[in-house]
């Protein structure tokens, strides 16, 4: 007897189960009633008294080893049945969150649209820049205030490096080293040292435009304009041109749209005028040209810059401008549907 328990003890170590009916069967051979432990112990009543302590034991030990060998391959079993189940690849994909476009992203390719439609094409600069592209070579006097400290970050305590505070200097770059026809935009952020709140920012986005050839005139300006605020803002959008300073054009003008909350009428938002104002513009100044090396008794030009914040807000009415830069998903995700 000591010998078939040891028998038993060997096999049911050495168990091992593929699927849940090997498991049964091993349980129904050893454990169940007709089992061979359930056998051992009906014969038990045949072993001598002076063995039965002994036996007994053993048995018992062989009974306990039997049970929990069976249920630990059932739970190991029932794991790798559970890892299966995760495999069924007949199951559709689990749902994953698609982003959103930036609304400022939207705007900009918008504008890029617009003007690529007018065969203007892209340009870009950096935004670590030199004195030269963002001031002197752009008209700037030495002395004009928006080289002030309050304006403009420089790098390093160095007055000649600084951010870019407009993306006019891409204008500079690209006259430099192109002789006209010129006809690109430049879209990208600029930095001014603003105190943040609701209507200002440190950075922002601008696109600059600029168009110089032979004989380009006031009156290709403001057609280009009234082409693009009737695409961006709607066929019924009314402009209106107001004159202006800026050092690079000469004569400079600044253009207002009729506001599209009212129609013109006046209301709170364009502070009862009908308008908004949207950018500046205005004619190359020779000085300009000259800078750049392109010869200004031949060629002539006109320039505009527009902030992305400022048309996005006019289009979508974000009360905040800091909401651009804060990554709330909630805000972002309202721009979904647009394309
Ligand atoms: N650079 C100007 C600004 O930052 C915007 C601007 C005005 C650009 C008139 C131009 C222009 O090209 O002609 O406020």
């Amino acid at each position: 007897m000591l010998n078939k328990i040891q028998e038993l003890k060997e096999a049911i170590e050495a168990l091992q189960a593929n699927s849940m009916e090997e498991i049964e069967a091993a349980r129904i051979k050893y454990l169940s009633k007709k089992g061979e432990i359930s056998q051992l112990f009906n014969d038990f009543r045949t072993v001598p008294n002076e063995m039965k302590r002994e036996i007994g034991q053993r048995l018992n030990e062989l009974k306990t080893l039997a049970t929990e060998k069976i249920n630990s391959l059932k739970a190991a079993f029932e794991d790798t049945a559970d890892a299966n189940a995760e495999l069924d690849l007949t199951r559709s994909a689990a749902p994953c969150a698609i982003g959103t476009r930036h609304p400022l992203s939207l705007v900009k390719e918008e504008i890029i649209n617009i003007f690529s439609r007018l065969g203007y094409s892209i340009a870009e600069g950096p935004e670590v820049e030199d004195d030269w592209h963002v001031f002197s070579s752009l008209n700037f006097a030495a002395d004009h205030p928006a080289r002030d400290m309050q304006d403009t970050f420089f790098i390093q305590r160095n007055p000649d490096i600084l951010l870019r505070t407009h993306t006019s200097s891409v204008q500079t770059r690209v006259m430099e080293h192109t002789q006209p026809p010129i006809r690109i935009i430049c879209p990208g952020r600029v930095y001014r040292n603003e105190a943040i709140s609701y209507r200002a920012h440190c950075f922002f986005h601008q696109v600059e435009g600029l168009y110089v050839d032979k004989g380009v005139t006031f009156a290709d300006l403001k057609q280009t304009l009234l082409y693009f605020a009737r695409e961006m803002f709607g066929s019924e959008t009314r402009i209106r041109l107001r004159p202006s300073y800026f050092p690079f054009t000469e004569p400079s003008a600044e253009m207002d749209i009729s506001c599209d909350l009212c129609g013109g009428k006046g209301c709170n938002f364009c502070k009862h005028t009908g308008w908004v104002e949207i950018l500046g513009c205005g004619m190359v100044d020779p000085n300009v040209l000259e800078a750049c090396g392109i010869d200004s008794s031949i060629y002539s030009g006109f320039a505009l810059g527009m902030g992305i914040e400022r048309i996005t807000n006019l289009k979508y009415r974000v009360k905040d401008l800091r909401m651009f830069s804060e990554n709330d998903v909630r805000f972002l995700e309202e721009f979904k549907s647009v394309h």
